[in-house]
């Protein structure tokens, strides 16, 4: 039986990280967002929702599966300060998970409701890209959700990120703002070499009229500790990308969420 949904009362901040299209960097960004959030001093939590491709494991460095509690309930394992849950520890590796809108509903309300997540400041998503299902089944869960749309630079790329924000309008989220990812590559001669061009994000947070909350380089690094399971916010704190990081996270916890939390509201 499906416990109560803990984030239908907690004072838990929902951050949804999506986009209009695949790999982009949700998932990186996901990852060392919530690092940085969690080097903050915040309890943070993660939720892997890309149920196709779900990488948080492996950027976490997370291979041992949650355990149960004598309640049978699933405490998520941890990593550099964030829990996380993902598809990744419940699907044998390499086995397609073919998903039909019933059951992806069914398994993510489980990924929320039958999972001991105690009540963490943060829980951030990441999302599959696209607009589909799982946007629409997030948004019933977690209707207090704010949205984060990933872009890359160029302009060109502006009308499928369009498409991530319209969806967030349609199931009634705040979209927040915009992270600009792969902005440029800097050199050794220490120039940044625009190398998907540039403007894309800041045009994007301007026709949304929301904040642009940072622009992360395109950095080995950040590939290599993804790869790994050593993100670049723990290997390398003092780097630009990992500095980027932790800029946001002090602007998203400046951003006071619109939809106040209301205990009388309480839905179970
Ligand atoms: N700023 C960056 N610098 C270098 N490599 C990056 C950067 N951002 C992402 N990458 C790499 O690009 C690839 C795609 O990134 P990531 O998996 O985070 O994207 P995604 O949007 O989650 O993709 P998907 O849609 O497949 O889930 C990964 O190999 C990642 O390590
Ligand atoms: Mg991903």
């Amino acid at each position: 039986m499906a416990g109560e949904n803990p984030f239908s009362h907690a004072a838990t901040r929902v951050l949804a990280i999506a986009s209009g299209k695949g790999g982009v960097g949700k998932s990186s960004v996901t990852t060392n967002l919530a690092i940085a959030l969690a080097q903050r001093g915040k309890d943070v939590a993660a939720l892997d929702a890309d149920v196709w491709g779900f990488s948080m494991p492996r950027m976490l460095g997370i291979s041992a599966p949650p355990e149960l509690d004598d309640d049978k309930a699933i405490i998520p394992p941890e990593a550099h300060g964030v829990r996380l849950i993902s598809m990744g520890f419940f699907v044998p590796e390499n086995q397609a998970v073919i998903w039909r809108g019933p059951m992806l509903h069914k398994a993510l309300e489980q990924f929320i409701t039958d999972v001991k997540w105690g009540e963490p400041d943060y829980l951030l998503i990441d999302m599959p890209p696209g607009t589909g299902d799982v946007s629409i089944s997030m948004s019933q869960f977690l209707p207090r959700a704010e949205v984060i749309v990933v872009t890359t630079p160029q302009i060109a790329a502006q009308s499928v990120a369009q498409r991530a924000a319209a969806m967030s309008a349609k199931v009634e989220l705040d979209l927040i703002g915009v992270i600009e990812n792969m902005s440029w590559f800097r050199g050794d001669d220490g120039k940044a070499y625009e190398i998907f061009g540039a403007g894309g994000g800041q045009e994007l947070a301007d026709h949304l009229g929301v904040p642009l909350l940072g622009q992360v380089p395109l950095v080995t690094e950040l590939r290599e500790g993804g790869d790994t399971g050593a993100p670049i916010m723990v290997t390398d704190p003092k780097s630009e990308a990992a500095q980027v990081f932790a800029q946001i996270a002090a602007q998203v916890e400046e951003i006071a969420p619109r939809k106040i939390y209301k205990k009388e509201l309480r839905i179970i």
